[in-house]
């Protein structure tokens, strides 16, 4: 392998296609070596700046390859991703069955428009519907992304609700998206403030608060959309009472009662979703992230005939959502977390992070659901403790600034696990120095 397409941690182009051809020639087979080049991590980053928008701040790394639970990046350093890609690398990185499967779909068939289905688009619904238990008449609507899921579950409750039931009920701290329908029922006023006003009707209750929940429902509500644990927060968990009792009130005002499983649903807490987990069926359920197996694809799942039949021809829709790349994607994805028993994988290394956080100096209140892992410290070095991870070859995540968010593939092994906790201890010593020194300066 020349060093240029090291560099760019891309296997070399074939002979005969290396690199631009000239036009009207036969092109041939290649890989991305081929259209993108190669460069340093300093230099790709400086093109970063020059040419994407900043709304990401400045990317932490320019990673170029992986495999299984490990990525590299443009200067060949190797990571161990506890990440995930935040909960979407559901098998890791280039697992050779999906590989193989999306290679496959895509150079059969990639895209048809809406007027047309395939028979990956109807697999992957009916396995949904299977996975999630869903009764007689339920049905399944595919988009692109968690957001996307998210604005149909909104048009699902106006659809719903009408004139005279405006209101949709969300909690305070959740995180739905960034598209206008998802931002309205997400939390936070800084990602909130600068695009008002808002689609109307959103309110914020408190969260895990039954008594808020009952004195906010009534018949003027169409919906109540909640995280069964929310991820953005730094890992909260709903109770199993609260979310038992936001099924028994929503259904007794007749407001519909909206799972957002983006980050939670397929397999990433040891069970399908967290919310069946706890017994509760939803009257919809949106799903995203892990289910693509890192390609992009989300989905909104109705449960029984009524919510299944609020949008009818013509009333949502969306060029990409459900085409047979991203559903061949996400079968596959589905196929091996099944066949394989990646869930009881999920189940085993959570409770290797789980007990072995409970013994980490500086660690305060661990919350372990399955690989959705969240973590408190006691001192506000959160962000110093990613830099320190980072430096140390680990991606982790910090929510805020005394939590670590871990949401690494489900198909990480005990060893891995077991190699970030044996780092930790230094990580947030070293965080904590570099805090301390701050301080003194
Ligand atoms: C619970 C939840 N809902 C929705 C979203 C938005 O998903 P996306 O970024 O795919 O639009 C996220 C993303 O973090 C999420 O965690």
């Amino acid at each position: 392998m020349s060093e240029e397409t090291q560099a760019n941690g891309a296997e070399p182009a074939g002979t005969e296609t290396a690199g631009a051809e000239p036009a009207g020639t036969e092109l041939g087979t290649a890989n991305a070596a081929a259209v993108v080049g190669s460069g340093t991590s300093a230099q790709w980053l400086a093109r970063y700046g020059n040419s994407l928008m900043g709304v990401f701040g400045s990317p932490q790394r320019v990673l170029v390859r992986g495999a299984g639970s490990l990525v590299w990046d443009a200067d060949g350093k190797e990571y161990l991703d506890l990440l995930g890609g935040i909960a979407v690398n559901a098998l890791g990185h280039a697992h050779p069955f999906v590989t193989s499967v999306v290679a496959s779909q895509l150079s059969t068939l990639g895209h048809v428009s809406n007027f047309f289905t395939s028979p990956t688009q109807i697999a992957l619904a009916e396995k949904l519907l299977e996975l999630s238990q869903a009764p007689e008449g339920s049905k399944v609507f595919f988009a692109n992304s968690g957001t996307e899921a998210n604005e149909a579950a909104f048009k699902l409750a106006r659809a719903h609700g009408g004139s005279a039931r405006p209101t949709i009920l969300a909690l305070e701290g959740a995180f739905h998206g960034r598209t206008m329908g998802a931002l309205a029922m997400t939390a936070k006023q800084a990602y909130r403030e600068p695009f008002e006003p808002m689609p109307a009707g959103v309110r914020h209750i408190a969260f895990n608060d039954i008594d808020a929940l009952r004195e906010a429902m009534d018949e003027t509500v169409a919906a109540l959309i909640l995280e069964p644990i929310q991820g953005e927060a730094g890992v909260r968990p709903l109770s199993r009472e609260y979310l038992q009792a936001a099924r028994e009130l929503s259904r007794g005002h007749g407001a519909l009662l909206i799972f957002d499983e983006v980050q939670t649903g397929v397999g990433r807490t040891g069970s399908w979703f967290a919310g069946s987990a706890a017994g509760v069926t939803p009257d919809a359920m949106t799903l995203a992230k892990g289910l693509g197996g890192g390609f992009p694809i989300g989905a909104i799942i109705t449960f029984g005939d009524a919510p299944s039949h609020l949008l009818s021809a013509g009333q949502h829709g969306t060029t990409f959502g459900g085409n047979p790349v991203a559903t061949a994607a996400a079968l596959a994805t589905l196929h091996v977390l099944e066949s394989q028993d990646v869930l009881a994988n999920v189940r085993a290394v959570s409770d290797v992070f789980a007990e072995g956080l409970a013994k980490v100096d500086g660690v305060g209140d661990v919350r372990a659901f399955g690989l959705l892992v969240g973590f408190d410290l006691a001192e506000p070095v959160a962000a110093g403790v990613v830099g320190a991870a980072l430096e140390a070859g680990f991606i982790i995540n910090a929510p805020g600034p005394h939590t670590i968010r871990l949401a690494p593939p489900l198909n990480l092994s005990a060893e891995q696990a077991q190699s970030f906790l044996a780092a930790l201890p230094a990580l947030i010593a070293t965080a904590v120095a570099a805090q301390h020194s701050k301080g003194n300066s």
